[in-house]
C-alpha cells in the first residue's frame, strides 16, 4: 500500500477553491463546489448533468457543479435522524422514459419503533412527487447500511446493515444485513436465489458501499466490527460469513463455522478499520486512476484507490489520498467527462478532530488538468507506519470511539479521563479490552483479544499516561495471565 503524493501533509482545511496538486502523472485541480451542507450520505451525477445528492437532513437536491446552484428537489418528511436519517437515492437508468427516482430514509413511528423505508417518487416540475412505498424493513438509530443501485437488467439492489441483530443475518427470512435485489416496481424478482425472498447474498454487517463496475462486477464495502473492513465480491446466494467470519478464517473461532459452511472471504480487508463508505467505479482521464473502484472512508478520512485487475474482479494495490484534509468522507460520483466529486460528513453525529469547519458539510470536485513536467514527479512514500507505539494502537483502534482527547463522545462512547473503572484496578482495563462490554445506551465495545500482550501493554501505558494517571501499570503478563 503506498501513500501518494498531494495533500497528506498540512493542516485540515477547506480545499482553497482551485488549488493544483501533483498525483504522480496527472495535474489535478481541487475546489469545493459545495458548502455548508449538512452530512452528506450519497452524491449521484444526473442525466441533467447536475449532481444529485441527499443530507441525512431528509433533503434530496440538485447542484449545477460548475455555477454552485442549489435547487432543492425533496424534503423528506417523517424521516429519523440520530445516526443516519436520509440515506442512499438512485435514478431510474431509463430516465426518458421513467422518470423515478428511488429513495431510503430510517424513520420512526409514534410507538418508536424505527424501520428503514425504500420510496419509489416520479420527478416532475423540478420536485419529487408521489411517493410510492416499495418496502420498509426493521431499522435501527445506526448499522442500518445503506446503498442503492440499479443492474444493467434493471433489477434494484440494496445493501442493509445489520441494525445489530447479528443472529438474522444469515437468515434468509430476515432482511438486514444483506444486499437485497427487488423488480423496480418493489416486486420479488423470480430468479432470486431463494424463492420468495428478496435476498440476493448475505453476512453483513454495515455496508456503505455498493456499485457496479463496467465488466458488470458488483462489490460492496462494509464496516467490519474490532477489525477487517471489507470489500467483497458479490455472487447469487452468496454466505459473506458475518457475524460468524470477520475477514478469513483466521481465528481458531472461526474455523468451526468455516468447516461446516461456504463463505465468501473478501477481496480486500483492512485491520486497523478504516470505516468504509461510498464507492464508485472508475474509468476516466486521471490516468493513475483508471480501472479502480475509488472508496470514500470516515475513519481515516481519506480518498481509497482500489486498483482491479484485467478480469476485474480482484484488489491489486491500493493507494491513500487526502487523508484527514477534508473530514469524514461518506460518498464519491464519477462524471462521464472523468471528474471526481466526494462528499463530506463532518456534521454527522461523530465528528472528528478540527471537524467541522464553518465550511461544512462540502462536495469537493477533483478534475485533471494535464500532466505533471517529468521534473517535478515525485515518488509515493512506500508503506505504511510499522513501528507500533502505544499512540498508534490508540489512534488504529480506539480513538474513533473514545476520541482523541479521550473524552468520548457523550451519550454513546464514555470518556477515558476521570473513568472510574480505570482507577479502581486493572481489572478494569483489562476486562473491557479483553471482554469488550455494551453500555446502558446500547453501544458496544468490541474485544481487543486479537491484540498481542506486548500491544496491549503498550497501550495501557499510553491510556495511563494521557488520560488516566490513576491507572495502575500493567505489564504484558497482566494480559497474559487475564487471557486464561
Ligand atoms: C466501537 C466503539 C469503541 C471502540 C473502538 C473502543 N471502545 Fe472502549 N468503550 C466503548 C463503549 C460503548 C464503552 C462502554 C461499555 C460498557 O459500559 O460496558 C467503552 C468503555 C471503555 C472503557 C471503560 C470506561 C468506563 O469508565 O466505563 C475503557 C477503559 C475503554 N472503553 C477502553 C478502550 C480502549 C483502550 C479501546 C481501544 C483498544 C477502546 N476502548 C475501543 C466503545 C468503544
Amino acid at each position: 500500500m503506498a501513500v501518494r503524493p498531494g495533500f497528506e501533509a498540512g493542516l485540515p482545511g477547506a480545499a482553497a477553491k482551485g488549488d493544483t496538486v501533483d498525483l504522480e502523472t496527472s495535474r489535478v485541480v481541487i475546489s469545493s463546489v459545495a458548502e455548508k451542507q449538512n452530512a452528506i450520505w450519497d452524491l449521484a451525477w444526473g442525466p441533467d448533468n447536475w449532481i444529485w445528492f441527499t443530507d441525512q437532513d431528509g433533503k434530496l437536491s440538485r447542484l449545477n457543479p460548475e455555477t454552485g446552484e442549489i435547487k432543492l428537489l425533496l424534503q423528506v418528511k417523517g424521516y429519523f435522524r440520530k445516526r443516519v436519517g436520509l440515506m442512499t437515492f438512485v435514478l431510474h437508468p431509463d430516465w426518458k422514459k421513467f422518470k423515478q427516482v428511488f429513495v431510503n430514509y430510517s424513520h420512526i413511528d409514534s410507538d418508536s419503533v424505527i424501520t428503514a423505508k425504500l420510496v419509489r417518487y416520479n420527478y416532475r416540475n423540478g420536485a419529487l412527487t408521489d411517493p410510492e412505498l416499495l418496502m420498509e424493513i426493521p431499522g435501527y438509530q445506526g448499522h442500518n447500511g445503506a446503498r442503492l443501485v440499479i443492474s444493467a437488467d434493471r433489477k434494484l439492489l440494496w445493501a442493509t446493515g445489520d441494525i445489530v441483530q447479528e443472529k438474522k443475518v444469515l437468515d434468509p427470512a430476515y432482511p438486514n444485513g444483506k444486499v437485497l435485489r427487488l423488480n423496480l416496481d418493489g416486486s420479488i424478482p423470480a430468479d432470486n436465489p431463494f424463492p420468495g425472498s428478496p435476498v440476493w447474498c448475505m453476512g453483513f454487517r454495515v455496508p456503505q458501499g455498493l456499485v457496479y463496475t463496467a465488466k458488470g462486477n458488483l462489490f460492496v464495502a462494509e464496516h467490519g466490527d474490532a477489525t477487517d473492513d471489507e470489500v467483497n465480491l458479490l455472487t447469487r446466494g452468496g454466505n459473506y460469513g458475518w457475524p460468524y467470519i470477520a475477514g478469513t478464517c483466521d481465528l481458531p473461532k472461526e474455523e468451526a463455522y468455516c468447516r461446516d459452511n461456504h463463505t465468501i472471504f473478501p477481496v480486500k480487508s483492512w485491520t486497523p478499520t478504516i470505516a468504509p463508505a461510498g464507492m464508485d467505479y472508475y474509468n476516466g482521464n486521471i490516468s493513475e486512476w483508471k480501472n479502480a473502484l475509488l472508496l470514500t472512508t470516515l475513519k481515516t478520512q481519506s480518498l481509497r484507490v482500489l486498483h482491479l485487475d484485467a478480469s476485474g474482479t480482484q484488489i491489486v494495490s491500493e493507494d491513500i489520498l487526502f487523508s484527514k484534509k477534508f473530514g469524514r468522507l461518506r460518498d464519491v460520483c464519477v462524471s462521464p467527462a472523468g471528474d471526481v466529486y466526494i462528499g463530506t460528513s463532518n456534521r454527522d453525529w461523530n465528528p472528528p478532530a478540527n471537524f467541522p469547519l464553518a465550511t461544512d458539510d462540502k462536495i469537493i470536485k477533483i478534475r485533471r488538468i494535464g500532466k505533471v513536467p517529468a521534473k517535478d514527479r515525485k515518488k509515493a512514500i512506500a508503506g505504511e507506519n510499522t513501528t507500533e507505539s502505544g499512540a498508534t494502537i490508540y489512534a488504529s483502534y480506539c480513538e474513533s470511539c473514545h476520541k482523541p482527547d479521550g473524552r468520548g463522545v457523550p451519550g454513546s462512547f464514555p470518556s477515558l479521563v476521570g473513568s472510574a473503572k480505570l482507577s479502581r484496578s486493572k481489572e478494569g482495563f483489562l476486562s473491557m479490552v479483553l471482554n469488550g462490554g455494551q453500555a446502558a445506551t446500547g453501544e458496544a465495545m468490541p474485544a481487543f483479544t486479537f491484540l498481542s500482550d506486548r500491544q496491549l501493554a503498550s497501550l495501557a501505558s499510553y491510556v495511563r499516561q494521557q488520560f488516566a494517571p490513576e491507572l495502575p501499570e500493567l505489564k504484558e503478563s497482566d494480559f497474559k495471565a487475564f487471557r486464561k
